[in-house]
């Protein structure tokens, strides 16, 4: 039998900061200008940048203008910080303030170099819980008008994340973006990706406070969207992974030409691979690793280093199609190599 709706929290709900029904995720490296514009062209109503390190935001401007290109059609942006100095996250939100619809905690960052500096993920023990809501509220009060927002992991309990999320609103946070996974072990976080998200916990969050609840986690599809705001009550919800290896995810008009599950045709491929080029050519991503990592997504890689697959490789081997992508560099040359992986299709 289907799940009865979520139930919604007593109290009153409050607005979204901004359009938040379909989210693009902060992901590292791939979170850059173009690939915001290609996924908002499609159907994400908002977007976060990748994680930026207040510290290195604060204290050094080129790495502000190299990490924070946006322009007029990129809103509402969230900027994500991650960080554990309260003044120091307070100056960077300040900093952000002009350019951005809110700023966003890094809650989730489960890599070792998050370990080693006490944020993200390894914010969520509970002895930690203060120094993050002294976090949120130093942001509130060096940006007053600037929505504060977090993306959290579950915790080890499902009331232990319950028991989170209400102390951030009480913090008063805007918004809670749920990834519906535990933290992995920081070596073994990339398989972890693929195992389901557990929407229950999402659903028990949405519950549980009245501020606005992103369900992250496991959409690959359409399909997969409004099933899960159906189960979990969200606001919205956030894709990673999804939006990356389909950055038509988002829009109902592309779903129809979709292929098998809902992975996007081949055609399809062809006209996001096109269109992130176009896109990247005026908005230079800051390296071309950023943009061959897209490419890998798309092409739909799977496995690591010599040993990886791709969904789609054309005339290429697996192996082949990998070193082809590491030796391009140029847009022409990355253009090249999906002419030749696709070759006629339009
Ligand atoms: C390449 C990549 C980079 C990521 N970088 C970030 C990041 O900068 N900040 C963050 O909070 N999460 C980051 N994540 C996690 C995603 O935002 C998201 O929470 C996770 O992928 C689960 O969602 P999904 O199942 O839709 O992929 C990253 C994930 C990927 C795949």
């Amino acid at each position: 039998m289907a799940d009865p709706p979520a139930k919604r929290p007593r109290h009153a709900l409050k607005e979204p900061p901004f359009p938040c029904r379909h989210v693009l995720a902060p992901l590292v490296g791939c979170s850059d200008l173009a690939f915001r514009l290609l996924c908002r062209r499609h159907g994400a109503t908002a977007c976060y940048t990748e994680m930026l390190f207040a510290d290195r935001f604060v204290g050094c401007a080129d790495y502000r203008e190299r990490k924070l290109q946006t322009c007029a059609e990129d809103a509402p942006l969230v900027v994500q910080f991650c960080g554990t100095d309260p003044a120091t996250m307070g100056r960077a939100a300040a900093l952000a303030a002009p350019h951005c619809a809110a700023v966003d905690i890094n809650l989730g960052c489960p890599l070792p170099g998050a370990r080693e500096g006490g944020f993200g993920a390894y914010l969520l023990e509970r002895d930690r819980w203060a120094l993050v809501t002294a976090m949120v509220q130093a942001m509130r009060r060096a940006a007053p008008n600037l929505p504060v927002c977090c993306k959290i992991r579950l915790l080890p309990s499902l009331a232990d994340t319950v028991e989170f999320c209400r102390a951030l609103e009480a913090a008063g946070v805007a918004l809670i973006a749920v990834h519906g996974r535990h933290r992995p072990p920081a070596d073994e976080h990339r398989g972890r990706r693929r195992e389901a998200a557990d929407l229950d916990a999402v659903r028990a969050c949405v519950a549980a406070v009245g501020v606005p609840v992103l369900s992250n986690g496991n959409t690959q599809a359409h399909e997969d969207v409004a099933r899960n705001l159906a189960h979990t009550g969200a606001a919205g919800v956030m894709s990673g992974e999804g939006a990356l290896r389909n950055p038509l995810l988002f829009a109902p008009a592309t779903a129809a030409e979709a292929g098998e599950g809902g992975a996007p045709s081949v055609p399809q491929l062809r006209r996001c691979a096109d269109e992130y080029l176009a896109l990247a050519e005026r908005h230079p991503p800051e390296s071309s690793a950023v943009v061959r990592s897209h490419l890998m997504w798309l092409l739909g890689k799977s496995g690591k280093s010599h040993r990886c697959e791709f969904e789609h490789c054309g005339p290429y081997s697996g192996a082949q199609l990998r070193l082809a992508l590491l030796d391009a560099d140029s847009l022409e040359e990355f253009r090249a190599v999906v002419a030749a992986v696709f070759g006629g299709v339009s």
